[in-house]
């Protein structure tokens, strides 16, 4: 399963980049009105510091399908090799996929509430649909639960498009998909964190320093003892 951030801050980027092992970087409209710098400044850095190998996913902000192919050309002009077009799966964003699919672009279906919008985005061209886990949840249906089917539909009628769930709030929602070998999940900085923090492991950790220590005195490691 691939692993992204979903965020356009730079500095919280590097930060995790530095740590976990990550594939990619995801952005939305709101995200980069977060940021509050404007969006190609950004994009371009975070494209700088990701590599040309890394994954970028960039929304369109057209609401009709004309509109969207317009904001894919650039995108895809401005940020180069691995940018996937994020498309909303509305009725135009089914057109703009479809037209964009022929063109040769990477298309990551997005705003994602149902299977069927997943179906219809796969049909059309997506190589990646993203269900909004938390969100859906949120509307009192459940996020895990659509995410799976949504794996289920591509693998039962031979489609090639993976799922990229997004909108967690939490590592058990990230657990469960990671368990059903979805294709990948995109998670902010803070949920990240979250995926590894753990008192009792660093308890044990520390204890651990503290044996070793007493039998070699302090500050010692493998790397400095007897
Ligand atoms: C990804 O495609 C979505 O834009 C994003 O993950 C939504 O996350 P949120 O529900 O936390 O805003």
């Amino acid at each position: 399963m691939k692993l992204m951030i979903d965020d356009a801050n730079l500095e919280n980027i590097k930060k995790i980049y530095e740590f976990f092992p990550i594939d990619g970087v995801t952005t939305n409209p709101s995200i980069l009105a977060k940021n509050k710098k404007q969006p190609f400044e950004v994009l371009k850095e975070i494209r700088e510091f990701i590599g040309s190998e890394a994954q970028l996913h960039v929304q369109v902000i057209a609401e009709d399908a004309d509109g969207m192919r317009q904001d894919a050309d650039r995108i895809q002009k401005e940020l180069g090799n691995n940018t996937y077009i994020k498309i909303p799966a509305t009725k135009e964003g089914l057109k703009a996929m479809k037209m964009l699919y022929e063109e040769g672009f990477f298309i990551t279906a997005t705003a994602i509430y149902t299977q069927m919008q997943a179906f219809l985005a796969a049909k059309a061209g997506a190589e990646y649909v993203a269900p909004y886990v938390n969100r859906i949840d949120n509307l009192g249906a459940n996020g895990i639960r659509t995410t799976k089917e949504i794996y289920d539909i591509f693998k039962n009628n031979g489609f090639k498009t993976k799922v990229l769930a997004a909108s967690f709030k939490n590592s058990q929602q990230v657990l469960e998909l990671c368990t059903y070998g979805i294709g990948a999940c995109t998670v902010s900085p803070d949920v990240l964190e979250g995926l590894i923090k753990n008192d009792t492991v660093a308890m044990a950790v520390k204890a651990f320093a503290r044996d070793f220590e007493g039998l070699c005195g302090t500050g010692k490691t493998m790397a400095n003892c007897n």
